[in-house]
């Protein structure tokens, strides 16, 4: 762990992780566990959120009870794959704005192409989580980055499953203001920008497309 970058190395994150890295897990499973783990990671990201006190009564006495501060939140997703983070950090976060980045990997260049954005409209006032499981090459990631602080995003975090250690370096050239959380930091990247050991494309996982 570093100032920028931390691994939630919980036994439940480390056991569901393995589960879907293994080939043979099928889609619904697959889908499931990040789901699972969404919420394992997003404990770990909204940790700093500030806190505030309110007066309320209990059954027993009146009390100053811890609360958020009331900084809002904006969650944004990098379609497709970000959607499976997407949908239990909701359960978590049911207030959150939402936004999309759609970009995808020139299979030559490995370079991000822009194909759709659509962020909510205060991103200056929020803390701002981008979602999205595979941080590869990081280009994709510092691309969408690069829109949100354009759109005015100020407090930005990045939530992926995996990181490349290349990914990791990458954001920190582009984004070192960035703190990334991820639940392992992989070994390297292949030819084709897959991480490895990986869990292969984690689109194709998630929705059965391969
Ligand atoms: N995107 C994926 O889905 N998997 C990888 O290994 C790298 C990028």
């Amino acid at each position: 762990m570093t100032d920028h970058l931390t691994i939630v190395t919980h036994p439940l994150v480390q056991h569901k992780l393995s589960l879907m890295r293994a080939k043979d897990t099928p889609t619904p499973a697959f889908r499931q566990l990040l789901r699972e783990i969404s919420l394992l990671l997003a404990y770990e990201i909204t940790r700093e959120l500030p806190m505030t006190t309110r007066p309320i009564d209990t059954p027993l006495c009146p009390m100053d009870a811890p609360v958020l501060a009331g900084r809002k939140l904006a969650l944004v997703s990098i379609l497709r794959a970000g959607n499976g983070l997407l949908d239990g950090m909701l359960d978590l976060l049911p207030e959150a704005r939402v936004g999309f980045v759609g970009l995808y990997r020139d299979p030559e260049t490995l370079r991000p192409v822009q194909y759709y954005c659509k962020l909510p409209e205060d991103l200056g006032e929020r803390v701002t989580i981008v979602v999205d499981p595979m941080l590869a090459t990081g280009n994709s990631s510092a691309a969408a980055i690069d829109l949100l602080k354009a759109a005015g995003a100020r407090d930005i975090r990045f939530m992926c499953l995996l990181a490349a250690p290349e990914g990791v370096a990458r954001m920190h050239e582009a984004h070192a203001d960035v703190l990334i959380v991820t639940a392992a930091l992989d070994d390297h990247l292949n030819d084709h920008g897959y991480i490895v050991p990986g869990l292969g494309d984690a689109g194709d996982r998630m929705y059965g497309t391969k």
